[in-house]
Order: structure tokens, then C-alpha cells, then sequence
């Protein structure tokens, strides 16, 4: 089966969505753009930039003469915060509302611009009797509460640059990333609410600032009451530093390149990576891309974004994006099945919300909890849906379209990585037709392809790698402490151009579809096939919800494929389903990517930011010993798959 059938064959039904006349009507962004940055890429972002207000109007675009090293807007001088606050009031939105938070016990608060503006200046001046300067690190692990937008705004306010730590992520892996980045605060609190009861977060920074002594001061949010321990002299209350603080604070201005934040990539193997993000370029595009993705018109727009803010989707398009363009956004604390698993079409009918932006595992769980949920609940405001953080299957894709959508929304499939810092390859609403699992083409003023093994361009209908060929503004700009590892990482394996770690292959039209990190590529008699094909095509089936595809090692093709399936809603387990769907992913693949066995799971081992850990499935399907499980969501997941192993694979 050579690539280009099995990609017609996924595409066998021709499925495609024009984008709804009156969104196309009035977009943000029309076809033109992409004409204007192909004629001239760097005055199109100089334009972008335009969209920002800065103390000194940049004069310089890209600096690129000491590559992989960039400067963007070099010689202009900006306040991020001041941008994502301070002048929509001065605009006269002060009224507008930025945050409708809602908390998981069912609490929630709304904070206007104005309201926003006073707190993140009561935090900065807080900041700053702590002794934080420009300049300086700050680590924040916080549960999704308000706080956590202001504590990164008030950081930026300052020039200090955050170090975001994901609240599930462990006391050694919060201590790891507090000494490669040598912050001097930590900003925590008692704990969040998740699954229903608080869950302690203070515990993991009392043990990990014990090995941190440069860490002078924890700013601790009460968000449960919850009972703490205190550490005297070192350890403030939020609330209490920050009520006697004035709500008056003039943002000095940064230069465009000054660091913003570092962000440590959930990478699963080796020392964890800083990426590095400046301000101008990173704001210039975050902004942008919202903006345009999203059609933000922020009179009148509410927009969810379900990331945490601990990944980078939660910098970009929760706090940096949505903020700078003046938008009216939700955020919710907790899981989405508490109290019930309708709890987010709860909230979108709730706040009316009519922008969304989740992840293809969320979509699947969905799906696997059943149609019958979202259907109780008024979802006619949505008028954009968007994905990231994996490909998204055909028919998770339509089945978004269909059942949170209502069959009228444009979705919009966006890939990026926390390295790019912002949106790279998407649809955009009013001008995009739309394809169920494409991600389809480089927004304007980013330039991609894919390439094969030696850095040739591959035409049309065929796969390789993914690399962007040009810099762009939201780029990362090192690895935080290590230049080497930064030119090595991403700029070594093809010469001049970046490159992303994923596969991914060019239609007909030269729309691009991504298959994974090239890592999860299976080699079966001497053929490639990937695992998001596969995955798609088992999801294909009526029955299934969800799927994860590994190859595992075989006497007889090199690499066999072993396929762990989650069933819908519905479906039941019957003795001839795994022959089912194997029969079914022979006819819609070939018979090559026939799996050699199905096995049907109630879980999948997922990162805290739902990638599948195909690493640890495949220890399971060649009977191995499990490697590191710390990044796991949940480690008894592994335990449950393993016991559907009884015996080592056959070899039959
Ligand atoms: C990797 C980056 C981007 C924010 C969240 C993840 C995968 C991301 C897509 C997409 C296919 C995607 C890629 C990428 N990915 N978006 N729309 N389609 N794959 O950030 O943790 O840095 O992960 O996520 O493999 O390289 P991240």
C-alpha cells in the first residue's frame, strides 16, 4: 500500500465543509492575507504588529544574521500586560468582561478589564516589595483560578519572566524546573478542586523550595481553606500582601526581545527543555492568530479555551492571545465529567459561549461517553470549534462538527507546539474549505512543508516530515541556559530549517495532513504506516471511541501492529469484534496495516496534557517492563491494560 492510496482512502468520502456564507461575510481575515504575506512576509508582519501598542514603534522586522538565532522588532520597546490590559480600558472597555470564571464546586466570578487591571497591578507592586525585578524568575503552580492569569500578567508587568508549572506535575519535577530556570518566587496555593474534593498543591512546593535555596519568598492564593503548612519569613498570603497594595502601577516598557516566560516542554524522555519566549514577536502572533483562527470579534464573542495553564495552549490562548485582543473568555477549574459528564456543555450554554478550543482526547471522551449527553444542553451559540495538541481523527473531527457544531460550525484544526509559541498550520473559518483531519495549510506569513529524508521537498500526495522554512515572531528563541541543544534539537537534522518532530503528508490540493512524532512511525514488512492512520481508521468504526496504535517488535515483518481500542458509549465487546475491526481497517487501509491484534481497554496511558504514550504501550505489547510512568496521569491505567495481557504476544 503505498502512502498516497492509503490517504485516498481515508479521504474516500470526499467529505469537505465550505465555510458558512455569513461567517465568510464578515471575517476577520479573507483570502487576501495570504496573498499579501506571500508578496512581502516580513511587511505583513510588520503590519501585524501593528495590531499592539508599543512605547517605540518598531523600525526593524526579523534580524536573522546570527541564525538559528532570531530578534523580531528588535528596536521596539512594549508592555505585555499593558497590552493585554491597561488599554482596553484606556479604550473605554472597562466594563467589558475578561474572565467569567467558574470554579468546579460550582463558584464562579466575573472580572471586568477594569477589575483585571486593578489586580494585576496590586500584584505587581506585590511582586516588587518581594523584591522581584526585571529580569528575574518567578515559578507559578497554580490550579486554573483567576489568580494564575494575573500572576503570569503581573510577572510580565514587571519584566520578570514566569516559569509555569503544570499543577499535577510532581515535587521533584517542580524542583527540576525551579533550579534549571533559578527563580526566586514561587507562586502556589493551598490546592484547587478537581474530581470533586480539593486537592493540596502547597505540599509539592514545601518539599521541592526545600532543595531551592535561592527561592526567597512562596506567594501562597487561598483557594480551598484547606489546612497548610507555614513557613515563616518565607511564605505570604496572596491576599493578604496584595489587599495593601495600591491598584496603581505604571508599566515600564521592555524591549520587544525581553524574555516573557519559559515554558518546560512535557517531553517523555531525557532532562526537560526551557523554551524560551521573547515579547513583541510572541504577542504580535499569539494575537494575531486569535484574532484570525478564531474570528475573535470581542463586542460580542465568548471564547473557551479548556487548556490548562500549565501547557502552552494556556499562555497563548487563554492568557497572551485572548487578552491583547480585548476578548470576553471562560475559565473553568475542574474535570469535565464533575459532577457530570455534561459539565462543559453546562458551561457553554451558560456563558452563551460561542468560541471553543479543546483537544482531539477530550473529543474522543465525549464520544465515548455518548451523543446523548451534549444533546440535553443549548450549544446554538457556538460558532467556531477548534483542536490542538494531537492530530484529530476524521471522525472525531465530524463528529465535533456534529454534535457540538450542530453541522454549522467551522472547525479549525491547529498545529503548533509549545516551541512555536502560537498557531502555525490551520484552517482559517471564513476562507478555509474544510477537511476532516487536515490541518491543511500554513496561516499567512508561515511558511511549511514537509520534506523526505534528504531535506527534498516531497510533491503532493506524499509524506515525510514536517519543517518550517522561514522564521517566524512567536518562535522560541533558545532552550533556556543551552544554545547548543536549541541549534542541535531543532535546526541540525535539515540544515536551515526547523525542524518539528512530526510526519506528515501533502494531498492533491498540497493541504497538509499531520501523522505523529516521526518516533511513533511503524515499520511493518518493510513499510511505513503511521499510527494516526491506523488510529483514524479503527475510529472509523461505529463501535469505537478511542484508539492507540503501536508497533512492536516481530519475528516475521520487522514491526507488528498492535491496537488498543476504548468502545463507545454503547457498544458492547463480543468475541468477533477485535476480528471486526481488524477485517475493517484491512478494507479502509489495505491489508498491510491489518493489526495483528486488537485489544479492547478501558483507559489509555495519556501525559497530564493528553498525548498517548505509545512508549509505554509498547513495553506492553512486547511483554516488557514498564519504563518511567511518572508523567502519567494515571499510573493504574497501566496495571488495567496489562491485566487484558494474560499471556506474552503470540506468534501466531
Ligand atoms: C506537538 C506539540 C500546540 C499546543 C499543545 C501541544 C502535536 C499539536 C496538533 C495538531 C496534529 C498536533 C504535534 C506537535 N500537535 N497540535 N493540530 N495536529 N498534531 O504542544 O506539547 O508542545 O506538543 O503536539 O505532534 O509537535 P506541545
Amino acid at each position: 500500500m503505498s502512502s498516497k492510496e492509503s490517504l485516498a482512502n481515508l479521504l474516500k468520502e470526499e467529505r469537505r465543509f465550505a465555510p458558512p456564507a455569513e461567517l465568510a461575510a464578515s471575517a476577520n481575515v479573507t483570502a487576501d492575507a495570504y496573498e499579501q504575506a506571500a508578496a512581502d512576509r516580513l511587511g505583513f508582519w510588520a503590519e501585524q504588529a501593528r495590531r499592539l501598542t508599543w512605547a517605540t514603534e518598531p523600525t526593524q522586522t526579523l534580524d536573522w544574521s546570527n541564525p538559528p538565532f532570531a530578534k523580531w522588532f528588535a528596536d521596539g520597546e512594549l508592555n505585555v500586560a499593558y497590552n493585554c490590559v491597561d488599554r482596553h480600558v484606556e479604550a473605554g472597555n472597562g466594563d467589558r468582561v475578561a474572565i467569567h470564571f467558574e470554579g468546579e464546586p460550582g463558584d464562579s466570578r466575573s472580572i471586568t478589564y477594569a477589575e483585571l487591571k486593578d489586580e494585576v497591578s496590586r500584584a505587581a507592586n506585590a511582586l516588587t516589595e518581594l523584591g522581584v525585578e526585571k529580569g528575574d524568575r518567578v515559578a507559578v503552580y497554580l490550579p486554573m483560578i483567576p489568580e494564575a492569569v494575573i500572576a503570569m500578567l503581573a510577572c510580565a508587568r514587571i519584566g520578570a519572566a514566569h516559569s509555569v508549572v503544570f499543577g499535577g506535575f510532581s515535587a521533584d519535577a517542580v524542583a527540576s524546573r525551579i533550579a534549571d530556570a533559578d527563580a526566586k518566587l514561587v507562586i502556589t496555593s493551598d490546592g484547587g478542586y478537581r474530581r470533586g474534593k480539593p486537592s493540596a498543591l502547597k505540599p509539592a512546593i514545601d518539599d521541592a523550595v526545600s532543595r531551592s535555596p535561592q527561592v526567597t519568598n512562596v506567594l501562597v492564593v487561598r483557594r480551598t481553606g484547606q489546612e497548610v503548612e507555614w513557613t515563616e519569613g518565607r511564605d505570604v498570603w496572596w491576599h493578604e500582601i496584595t489587599e495593601r497594595q495600591s491598584a496603581e502601577h505604571t508599566a515600564q516598557p521592555f524591549d520587544a526581545e525581553h524574555p516573557l516566560f519559559i515554558l518546560y516542554t512535557s517531553g517523555t524522555t531525557g532532562k526537560p527543555k526551557g523554551i524560551l519566549h521573547t515579547s513583541g514577536g510572541y504577542l504580535t502572533q499569539a494575537s494575531y492568530t486569535h484574532h484570525a483562527v478564531f474570528d475573535l470579534k470581542p463586542e460580542t464573542d465568548v471564547y473557551w479555551c479548556t487548556a490548562d495553564i500549565g501547557w502552552v495552549t494556556g499562555h497563548s490562548y487563554i492568557v497572551y492571545g485572548p487578552l491583547s485582543n480585548g476578548a470576553t473568555q471562560v475559565i473553568y477549574e475542574g474535570t469535565p465529567d464533575t459532577p457530570h459528564q455534561g459539565r462543559f456543555w453546562e458551561i457553554v450554554q451558560k456563558y452563551g459561549v460561542t468560541l471553543l478550543y479543546t483537544a482531539p482526547t477530550a473529543i474522543r471522551t465525549f464520544m465515548k461517553w455518548g451523543d446523548d449527553i451534549p444533546a440535553k444542553f443549548d450549544l446554538t451559540s457556538l460558532r467556531v470549534l477548534g483542536s490542538v495538541g494531537e492530530p484529530i481523527n476524521p471522525e472525531a473531527w465530524v463528529w465535533y462538527r456534529e454534535h457540538i457544531g450542530g453541522g454549522r460550525t467551522p472547525i479549525v484544526d491547529t498545529w503548533w507546539q509549545t516551541e512555536t509559541g502560537a498557531m502555525m498550520i490551520s484552517p482559517l473559518p471564513g476562507v478555509t474549505e474544510t477537511k476532516p483531519g487536515s490541518a491543511q495549510r500554513a496561516l499567512p506569513g508561515i511558511a511549511a512543508t514537509v520534506v523526505d529524508d534528504e531535506a527534498n521537498e516531497v510533491p503532493d500526495g506524499s509524506g515525510g516530515y514536517l519543517v518550517l522554512t522561514e522564521p517566524w515572531p512567536s518562535m522560541l528563541r533558545t532552550i533556556w541556559g543551552d544554545d547548543q541543544r536549541y541549534i542541535d534539537t531543532y535546526w541540525s537534522r535539515f540544515p536551515g530549517r526547523y525542524f518539528a518532530g512530526d510526519g506528515a503528508k501533502k494531498d492533491d490540493d498540497g493541504d497538509i495532513w499531520l501523522l505523529g512524532r516521526v518516533d511513533d512511525v511503524m515499520l511493518v514488512s518493510g513499510h511505513n504506516i503511521s499510527t494516526t492512520e491506523v488510529e483514524s481508521a479503527l475510529v472509523s468504526h461505529p463501535k469505537v471511541a478511542e484508539s492507540a496504535v503501536v508497533g512492536a517488535a516481530d519475528a516475521t515483518t520487522g514491526q507488528a501492529i498492535v491496537a488498543f481500542v476504548i468502545l463507545r458509549g454503547t457498544a458492547e465487546d463480543s468475541a468477533d469484534l477485535a476480528g471486526a475491526l481488524r477485517d475493517h481497517v484491512g478494507k479502509t487501509l489495505g491489508p498491510i496495516a491489518k493489526p495483528k491484534r486488537v485489544l479492547i481497554v478501558n483507559e489509555l496511558p495519556k501525559t497530564r496534557s493528553g498525548k498517548i504514550m505509545r512508549r509505554l504501550l509498547r513495553d506492553v505489547a512486547e511483554n516488557r517492563e514498564l519504563g518511567d510512568v511518572t508523567t502519567l496521569t494515571d499510573s493504574t491505567v497501566m496495571d488495567l491494560i496489562q491485566s487484558k495481557l494474560p499471556s506474552a504476544p503470540s506468534e501466531d
